[in-house]
């Protein structure tokens, strides 16, 4: 990544809250300053965001310390060029429900209000920068499930979204938190939602191909994703441009978009699994259905190797190729950072 585009990053990052560049420096605010400037910020001295904007030093909701400020700068970096994260528990929740959820609660408070809000309501101070937007978690109605539509999320599942964050959104990954830590915040999160009280049963996964890219197989996903109806809101060629692709809109009536599968990354990663696991459940709170019952394994099967075969992108980091990855990420977060660089309140940059 060219060092302007860093600098755009950075003060993405920094303006969510991701890193407190507000706070006193370190070298996590000397990557935050942009190569012009260098030298005008000190570690000891770094950007005030309140001076510039002439209020006074005020402390923002996501100022409480943060002892990973810097290895967490470097997983994003790293995140954002799309370097996997290992999303997989590898512990069973701690005992005691309503103590860990206590725990919970205070790591909510320092990293998660910033964009969820104190109460998960999805109302952060940086809420509005996004799309789509951060969830209103008390609504307990949730995306990245095992579980069958309309069920709750199994803990596992929030764990991995915690862990691994949602490619191309706001949500980032917090796998550099201990296992103990993510397990208290996917007990607060079950805790704000009101769904914690029954646990659903995982639906049957359909075992992932290791054959995705043989022509055979995309040939038939081809006919699949016809048969299926999936270009209907993804297009023929998975643009995102069905025909139904305008009149598309979540459970709030938000207008929602249909994934264009060329250039946009997969939210839950690029794994024939995890498409396989977004294919049986659907996405609850959208209209992507579930075809748990409706639709062969082999047809499921087929269709995620055609979808795959349509990216013109790749997401995987490659260290022969750091500066094509580096651009390709970058266009995961552009949306984001065009919004925020406007939107953080203060005169970065100026
Ligand atoms: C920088 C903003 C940001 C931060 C910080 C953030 N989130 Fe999110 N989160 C989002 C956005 C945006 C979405 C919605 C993504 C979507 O709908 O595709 C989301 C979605 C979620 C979801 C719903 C996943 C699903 O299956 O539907 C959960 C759970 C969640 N966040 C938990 C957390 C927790 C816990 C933290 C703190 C450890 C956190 N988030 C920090 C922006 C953020
Ligand atoms: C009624 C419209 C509709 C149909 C039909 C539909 N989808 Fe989707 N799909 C969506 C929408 C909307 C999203 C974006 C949801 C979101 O914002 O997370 C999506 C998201 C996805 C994703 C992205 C998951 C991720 O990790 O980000 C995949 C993969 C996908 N669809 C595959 C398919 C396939 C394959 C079919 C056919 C078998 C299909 N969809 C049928 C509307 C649809």
């Amino acid at each position: 990544m060219c060092k302007t585009k860093v600098w755009s990053l950075a003060v993405t990052l920094a303006a969510l809250g991701a890193l407190p560049a507000c706070e006193t420096g370190g070298e996590a605010a000397q990557a935050a300053t942009p190569p012009e400037r260098r030298g005008q910020t000190s570690p000891d001295r770094p950007h005030d965001h309140a001076k510039a904007r002439g209020t006074g030093p005020t402390k923002h909701a996501h100022q409480a310390p943060n002892p990973r400020r810097e290895s967490r700068w470097v997983l994003l970096q790293q995140w954002v060029r799309g370097a996997g994260v290992n999303r997989e528990p590898t512990t069973s929740p701690p005992e005691g429900e309503a103590q860990l959820a206590e725990r919970g609660r205070e790591l909510f408070g320092m990293y998660c209000v910033n964009c969820h809000g104190a109460e998960g309501r999805g109302d952060g101070p940086r809420s509005n920068v996004f799309d789509p937007p951060p969830r209103d978690l008390a609504k307990g109605v949730f995306k990245f499930r095992s579980t069958p539509s309309g069920s709750p999320p199994a803990p596992d599942d929030l764990f991995r979204t915690i862990s691994g964050g949602l490619r191309g959104t706001g949500m980032m990954p917090f796998v550099d938190l201990p296992e103990d830590e993510r397990w208290a915040l996917v007990a607060f999160v079950r805790k704000l939602s009101g769904r914690n009280a029954r646990q659903a049963e995982a639906l049957q996964p359909v075992p992932a191909p290791d054959d995705v890219s043989s022509r055979v197989r995309i040939a038939r996903g081809r006919k699949a994703y016809e048969k299926l109806g999936c270009s209907s809101c993804h297009g023929p060629r998975g643009r995102g441009d069905g025909p139904a692709a305008p009149t598309l809109r979540d459970d709030a009536g938000r207008p929602i978009r249909a994934l264009d599968f060329a250039t946009k990354p997969l939210k839950r990663g690029d794994d024939p699994a995890d498409q396989l696991l977004t294919l049986v459940t659907g996405l609850d709170g959208t209209p992507m259905p579930s075809y748990a019952g409706t639709a062969s394994d082999r047809d499921l099967q087929d269709v995620v190797a055609y979808v795959l075969s349509l990216r013109t992108a790749r997401f995987a980091i490659d260290a022969r190729d750091q500066e094509e990855t580096g651009r390709l990420a970058q266009g995961q977060y552009a949306q984001a950072v065009h919004t925020v660089v406007g939107g953080c309140g203060c005169s970065h940059g100026q």
